[in-house]
């Protein structure tokens, strides 16, 4: 379970151009429950993952995963943790290794890499059936450079490699906006699959109000660095889309 509690954080801090960027964020975030953050452009959306992978330091407040405060985790400790999957399927893929190879690297993840440890036959074959199973077609693909893969199939992948080692945080950042209507749903209802079937804690970014009503359990709306809203329970319940629309450009 992901606990966020009085999260500030500030850009350029002590500068003439310091900036408050996330206001007070308080969330928590149950196992097997996703929920959706939605906001304009500058918001503050990226901002919130970096703060939660380390990459952004926190001004105060505090981040609490299974019970331990992130802030004494070590970086390893948290890249073992937390699972990131972002808007361009480059970022998360390896081009010029093929689709095993770059699910070797997902499976070393947070406990350091070395392709040659596993260029052996009984986790080829593991990670073959973990393909298999994901029942999209890149099994196929198994001995492809990513590189030559499309958009679609390269986020696939991303998300699957994000789910191949156990994370208890999964974060993804608008993993759809790159993709065509018909790739976006694949590989939404794919990361939607997984993180019930594992029962991890999911937040997701997402521009697609559809998608935020078809997937979250409840929905956030970030604004000005601060959560202005909170859609659960019966409001969630009965939340459509042109109610979440009004509230997103209010
Ligand atoms: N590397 C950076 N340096 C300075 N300011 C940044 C940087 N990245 C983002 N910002 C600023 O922080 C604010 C939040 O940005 P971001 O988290 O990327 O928003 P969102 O993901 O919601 O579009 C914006 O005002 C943006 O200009
Ligand atoms: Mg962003």
């Amino acid at each position: 379970m992901l606990q966020i509690k009085n999260l500030y954080c500030v850009r350029n801090a002590g500068t003439a151009l310091e900036r408050a960027v996330l206001v007070n964020l308080n969330l928590t975030v149950n196992k097997g429950e996703m929920v959706i953050i939605i906001g304009g452009n500058g918001a503050g959306k990226s901002t919130f993952f970096q703060a939660l992978t380390g990459k952004m330091e926190l001004s105060s407040g505090s981040i609490f995963l299974d019970g331990h405060d992130l802030n004494q985790c070590s970086l390893q400790r948290r890249a073992a943790d937390i699972a990131c999957v972002l808007q361009d399927p480059k970022s998360g893929t390896v081009s010029e290794l093929t689709v095993y190879e770059n699910l070797v690297l997902a499976s070393q993840r947070g406990i350091g890499f070395n392709l040659a440890r596993y260029h052996c036959g009984k986790q080829k074959s593991d990670l073959f059936e973990y393909l298999c199973r994901a029942n999209i077609g890149l099994e196929r693909h198994y001995d492809r450079l990513v590189g030559e893969l499309s958009g679609g199939q390269r986020q696939s992948l991303s998300v699957l490699m994000a789910f191949l080692q156990p994370a208890k945080l999964i974060l993804l950042d608008e993993i759809t906006a790159a993709l065509d209507p018909k790739s976006s749903q694949r590989v939404i209802a794919l990361a939607n699959e997984m993180v019930r079937a594992n029962n991890q804690s999911c937040l997701m970014i997402t521009h697609d109000l559809r998608q935020a009503l078809a997937y979250g359990d409840r929905i956030v709306v970030l604004k000005n660095g601060a959560f202005e809203k909170e859609f659960s329970g019966a409001e969630r319940d009965t939340l459509t889309l042109e109610g979440l629309q009004d509230v997103f450009e209010a």
